[in-house]
């Protein structure tokens, strides 16, 4: 039975894309690419090379510059690939607060966001891939075979994050988690190029109740119903 070749997932921070896409992908034997682990390369390498982040052009010319790769993880410590920015391994780096505090801007640049989604779109254009952002469903892959939304609420979300940084041994406040989720929201919501927004298309997920085995569930019902749907020559 044929099944959907291209999925897209997107949604919010924190509401289970990638550990859902992640699943997904090995499940079912497909690359798994997380968009968002490219925006923080590039916010990573601006705040490391000291490139001021409001500065529209010197970010963009970064983007230009920098080579971007997502491997199969290279060190067995728990992350589910490796992001090497420039030859180094930023795989965790790209997860600190400072990274999280200065993304949103990055990715709202319009420059970057051409880059990025060109190299995107050329990964997706070989098949047999999940891949999980804010705008493939819209903009990076708008003819995936399969286009999923996931969403929670934010004080779910938050909760999510909060657990996630005690779980490593980081300090983690939730107010304040919370505060920068909501902030994060509104800029990726609002920004002029790309915003997060589900496709016409997409089957929405509401993830608040659930478990991540749940979803899991759910989303393989997905991906079922959709092999069905392939078959039939049914678009959903
Ligand atoms: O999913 P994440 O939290 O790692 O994403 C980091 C930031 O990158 C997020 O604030 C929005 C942005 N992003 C985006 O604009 N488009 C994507 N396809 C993926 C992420």
């Amino acid at each position: 039975m044929p099944r959907p070749s291209t999925i897209a997932i997107d949604g919010p921070a924190a509401s289970g894309k990638s550990t859902i896409g992640g699943v997904l992908a090995r499940r079912l034997g497909y690359l798994y690419l997380d968009t968002g682990a490219m925006y923080r390369a590039v916010t990573w390498m601006a705040l490391e090379r000291r490139v001021d982040i409001g500065d529209e052009e010197g970010v963009t010319a970064l983007a230009r510059e920098i080579e971007i790769a997502i491997t199969k993880p290279t060190v067995d410590d728990g992350r589910q690939y490796t992001v090497l920015a420039d030859g180094k391994d930023v795989t965790w780096e790209i997860r600190r607060p400072e990274v999280d505090a200065h993304v949103s801007p990055v990715s709202a640049y319009p420059g970057v966001r051409q880059v990025l989604s060109e190299q995107q779109r050329r990964i997706g254009q070989q098949g047999a891939v999940v891949m999980i952002g804010r705008d493939i469903g819209t903009v990076v892959m708008p003819d995936a075979d399969l286009k999923i939304y996931l969403d929670a609420s934010a004080e779910e979300r938050a909760r999510r994050r909060y657990l996630e940084l005690l779980e490593r041994g980081e300090h983690a406040d939730y107010e304040e988690i919370l505060r920068a989720m909501r902030r994060r929201d509104r800029i990726d919501s609002n920004r002029a190029v790309a915003p997060l927004r589900a496709a016409d298309d997409a089957i929405r997920v509401d993830t608040d109740n659930l478990s991540v085995d749940e979803v899991l569930k759910v989303v393989e019902g997905i991906v079922e119903d959709a092999s069905v749907g392939v078959e039939k020559g049914i678009t959903l």
